[in-house]
Parts: C-alpha cells; structure tokens; sequence
C-alpha cells in the first residue's frame, strides 16, 4: 500500500494511544498509510509496578518516536507525543496539543494495557488496582477529554481495546477480565451519551496476538521444561482457527469502525472463533 494525499482518511487526524508498539502501532501505521494525520501516544514513565513484561524498560515513548520517524521518512504524516493514559494532566496536555496542533480530531484509539498473572488468592490489592486502572482509567480520561475535539468537528469516533478476556474469563488473570468487560461496559454506556452527535463509540476484542504482552503471559504460562515455540503450539490449539490474530487483523477492524457510520455502543472481536454469541 502506498501513503498519498488521496487515501481514505486523508484530511482526517486519527490519535492512537499506546500506539508505540504491538497492535497499536499496526493501527498508526494502517491509518498514515490511508491518508490521516496521525498522533502516536505512549510512555516511557509508567511506573516500574506497571513493567511486568520483563524488559528491562518500558520503552513505549522510544518506539512511538522511533515509528514516527520511519513512517516520516516515507511522507506519511505521523508525530509522537509522550503520554501516560493513566495521568490525568498528561491526558489534558495530550489533547491541548492536538487542539493547538492539527486542531482536529476525528478518531481516537485507546490501544494501551497491562496485564499480569496472578491466581486471585495470591493477588496484591496494588497488584489488582494496577491492571485495572492501566486498562480502564485511560479509556475514561481520554475518552472524556476527546469529546469536546469531536464534537468540535461534527463528529467522529472513539475505539477502545478490550479482549476475549472481557467476553469470557480466564484463570490467574482476574483483574484483566475485569478490567476488559468494564472496557465493553463503558464503551456501551458512552456511546449512548453520544449517540445523537455522531460520535459513535465501540470497543475492539482481539484474541491472540503474538506481541509484547502475550511474550509476557507465555513466560508465566510456559510449563516447566516446556520451550517457547511448543508454549505457543499450546496456546494455537486454544484457538478454534488455530491462527494467531496479527497486528493487521486488529487494525483493520479498527480502521472499520473508525468509518462505519451506523455502527457504535458494540464489541466486536477478532478472536479466530475462541468466543461465539
Ligand atoms: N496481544 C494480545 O493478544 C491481546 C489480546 C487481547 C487484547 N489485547 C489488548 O490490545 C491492546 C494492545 O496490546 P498489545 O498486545 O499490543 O500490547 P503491548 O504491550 O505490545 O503494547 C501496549 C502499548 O501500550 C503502551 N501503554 C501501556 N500502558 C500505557 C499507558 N498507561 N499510557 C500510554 N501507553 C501505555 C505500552 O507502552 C505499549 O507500547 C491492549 O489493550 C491489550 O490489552 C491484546
């Protein structure tokens, strides 16, 4: 696919949260790629409880910048700020700039999470408040402070990253299924609030996406003696396709609901079968 002036989205300005790496930044890539003014959001400042991913930083910032430049260097039109979606200074600082900026919003994307293993018996109170706060708070802050930018422009479109962990639950990650349902919970309740300002609000369910954070979840899944890729032969045959989801997948179902005019309040997942109505 080639960048242009002539793409779907061109002349629209789409702000992708968590978008530095993994699914996010298939999303920024897919929009720059069609046309839209994009603004890659991620962090490099989340406190080291949220860094369960065994790196040795979180490096969400550094990508997003790293990403932008590349997608730059091609003509695309792409910039990165620094943002926790948590903060709720840094959220407002983050929509200042797009009003001060391109002055237009047309889509957001919530594609930020964390997550974390723990049976609940052995779950910390801290340990419970920062899954669910990393993956519910930044929706309600950014969502709300996008508001007024949309509306401003007649209208526009708010999709928010829930999972297969919030249509069904999951051992030893309780907190992220709660978190993920209340994702989908919210999503519905906001796009009612809206519904009559054409702004529509809707919620993405991936399945199994083999990025940063499944990298994770398969290092406290793997049984002992068990390598990696037979971990990931394991995990496949949960999935009735027997496909992992990729990172294009998701974005293209992002990409949809960014322009379907009659589709809000749903959750709609690209699970490879792993949940039916
Ligand atoms: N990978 C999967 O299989 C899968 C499945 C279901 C749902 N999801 C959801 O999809 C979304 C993207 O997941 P991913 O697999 O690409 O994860 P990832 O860990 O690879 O990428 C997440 C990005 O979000 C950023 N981020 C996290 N918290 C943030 C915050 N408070 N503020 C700003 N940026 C923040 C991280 O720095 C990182 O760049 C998440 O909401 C995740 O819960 C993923």
């Amino acid at each position: 696919m080639t960048a242009g002036a002539d793409g779907e989205f061109t002349g629209k300005v789409v702000l992708v949260i968590g978008g530095g790496r993994g699914i996010g930044a298939a999303v920024a890539e897919d929009f720059a790629r069609r046309g839209a003014e994009v603004v890659v959001a991620d962090t490099d400042r989340l406190p080291s409880a949220y860094n369960h991913y065994r790196s040795t930083a979180v490096t969400g910032y550094a990508e997003a910048h790293e990403l932008a430049g590349k997608l730059t260097a091609e003509g695309l039109s792409v910039t990165a700020a620094e943002a926790d979606a948590t903060d709720e200074d840094a959220i407002r600082r983050l929509y200042r700039g797009i009003a001060d900026g391109p002055g237009r919003l047309d889509t957001v994307v919530n594609a930020f999470g964390v997550t974390h293993v723990s049976t609940v018996e052995q779950m910390e109170l801290a340990e419970f408040r920062h899954v669910v706060s990393g993956n519910l708070d930044g929706v309600f802050l950014s969502s709300r402070a996008a508001l007024p930018l949309l509306r401003a422009g007649g209208g526009g479109s708010i999709v928010n990253f829930s999972s297969v962990s919030g249509r069904t639950g999951f051992a030893k990650v309780s907190h992220y299924c709660a978190a993920k349902f209340g994702v989908i919970g919210f999503t519905a309740a906001l796009a009612l609030e809206v519904a009559k300002e054409n702004i529509r609000v809707n919620a993405v369910c991936p399945g199994m996406v083999r990025s940063h954070m499944w990298r994770y979840l398969l290092s406290e899944f793997a049984r002992p003696g068990e390598t990696e890729d037979e971990c990931w032969e394991r995990m496949r045959a949960m999935i009735p396709q027997r496909e992992f989801q990729t990172p294009e997948d998701i974005a293209g179902l992002v990409r949809y609901l960014a322009s379907a005019p009659r589709v809000t309040g749903q959750a709609v997942s690209v699970n490879g079968g792993m949940t039916t109505p």
